[in-house]
């Protein structure tokens, strides 16, 4: 597996690899790596000839008041899991590297990136579509991997590589959970005890929501009411949002249609960290 932390050595490289032929896969992550990131690295290494890891903590991403300096990071650990899931290439550059001057060009996918997060966190998705729009700019034609976790924003960047044409097939990828259902999170590690026991509640209310919807439930205010208790009935979480959303255009659906596909999507601060969760509905066609 190759490291390399300068933009130039690294797409000349790629170039040459696709020159000879190789398919190449895509994972951005911005390091301290789990085993959600890891599946993404193992499916891009069992359909792609050159795997490719991005590490970057990208300050674009985070507000004045978010963790960016306290974001965890392990980069030795992070380049021995993704040598040991079939990466071939690291690239981990420097915040001069991606960012030499002010930046003065950024991508923002309208719509797709107001709601849910993007209330919570007005300069996020611009932050993540302008970084990712620069690592595929870097990385080239590819494959690109992202996990379905952060739901938002893979409909964000599925639709910035659609609407600017770029050479990437964006794959969304199923959440990886603990065994007790709790979404896979870099920032699980700031949770205590107790603050990791009262996270399974937000699973637990999508999965609630899922299950009224496939018993019968046909509004979308019973579904986000039914969600929303759950999760304020736990006095260690503040819920953020939930939404029953149209998973394309994540519009919120108010009536629910038989066969129509559904995103259920929550988020919560458990203590420290703000944690997302959604899963996938299909209504039941009636009986
Ligand atoms: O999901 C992440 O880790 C980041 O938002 C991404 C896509 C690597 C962009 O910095």
């Amino acid at each position: 597996m190759q490291v390399f932390d300068s933009i130039n050595t690294f797409r000349t490289d790629l170039d040459a690899g696709r020159a000879g032929g190789a398919s190449v896969g895509f994972v951005p992550t911005m390091g301290y790596l789990h085993a959600g990131h890891i599946t993404l690295v193992q499916r891009a290494a069992a359909e792609c000839d050159i795997v490719v890891v991005s590490i970057f903590v990208n300050p674009l991403q985070f507000a004045a008041n978010e963790d960016l300096a306290s974001y965890p990071r392990d980069l030795d650990r992070d380049l021995e899991l993704v040598a040991g899931a079939g990466a071939t290439h690291v690239f981990a550059p420097s915040v001069s590297e991606m960012y030499p001057t002010e930046v003065l060009t950024t991508v923002r996918v309208a719509e797709l990136s107001d709601p849910m997060e993007g209330a919570a966190r007005p300069t996020h998705f611009a932050g993540v579509a302008t970084v990712v729009a620069k690592l595929f700019s870097v990385v080239g034609p590819c494959r690109a991997y992202f996990g379905e976790k952060d739901f938002q924003q893979l409909a964000v960047v599925r639709r910035m590589a659609a609407d600017l044409s770029m050479p990437v097939e964006v794959v969304g990828c199923p959440t990886v959970r603990e065994p007790d259902g709790l979404a896979m999170s870099s920032r699980n590690v700031y949770l205590d005890g107790d603050q990791r026991l009262a996270a399974l509640v937000i699973h637990r209310a999508l999965q609630a929501g899922a299950a009224a919807i496939v018993a019968g439930e046909r509004s979308g205010t019973q579904v986000r009411n039914l969600m929303a208790g759950i999760i304020s009935a736990e006095p260690t979480a503040v819920l953020d949002y939930v939404e029953v959303a149209d998973p394309d255009t994540l519009a919120p659906v108010d009536d629910l249609a038989a066969g129509q596909e559904l995103r259920l999507l929550a988020a919560a601060q458990v203590g420290r960290p703000r944690l997302l969760d959604n899963i996938g509905v299909t209504v039941p066609s009636e009986s």
